[in-house]
């Protein structure tokens, strides 16, 4: 009795098979390389905790302590990495404490990154000369609206960021973010 695998099965001819095993072949290196390039493009998933909080971090990726930042002199506007690693200004109050309200360095014109200027007391944004109030409300266009502001919280030396998505108090309205 032969038991060897006919390829002169009428379903399944030779070149079927080798064109199937190609194909298959072909389909997992392009699907593990595909992974692979999405992987390393795509941030990394954050665990978020209540509200969707998250660790404020440094340029490196490491939390910051937040007496590394309350520390600095008061009015100090520090910049770490935030919600879905957005630069978030953090506000040293004058009794060295964080403010609870943390500013989004992502100005609301054209998206630039822009600096505090502790001597104007202003976020001024290079771009196209945007010019913010010291609570990211706008003193001077073309941003058309304020800055966008999360909250901030202090838990055992942790800077946790959580969305603002209740009433901006800046503006009495629904947060234009939301
Ligand atoms: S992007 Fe800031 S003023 Fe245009």
């Amino acid at each position: 009795m032969n038991n060897s695998l006919s390829f002169e099965s009428p379903s399944l001819s030779r070149r079927q098979f080798l064109n199937f095993l190609t194909g298959a072949t072909v389909a997992a290196t392009a699907g593990s390389a595909l992974y692979v390039a999405g992987k390393f493009f795509l941030p990394p998933s954050e665990s978020t905790g209540v509200g969707g909080a998250i660790v404020a971090k440094d340029i490196l990726g490491n939390p910051i302590p937040a007496t590394q930042i309350t520390a600095e002199a008061p009015g100090t506007r520090a910049l770490v990495a935030g919600l879905a690693g957005e630069p978030t200004y953090l506000i040293v109050k004058d009794d060295n404490t964080l403010d609870s309200m943390g500013i989004v360095d992502n100005c609301t014109h054209l998206g630039c990154t822009f600096p505090w200027n502790p001597v104007d007391q202003q976020f001024q944004c290079p771009c196209h000369g945007s010019l913010y109030a010291p609570d990211g409300t706008v003193v001077r266009g073309p941003a058309p609206l304020p800055l966008k502001i999360v909250h901030v919280a202090v838990i055992d030396d942790r800077i946790l960021i959580s969305p603002w998505t209740e009433t901006d108090p800046r503006t009495g309205e629904k947060p234009w973010w939301v």
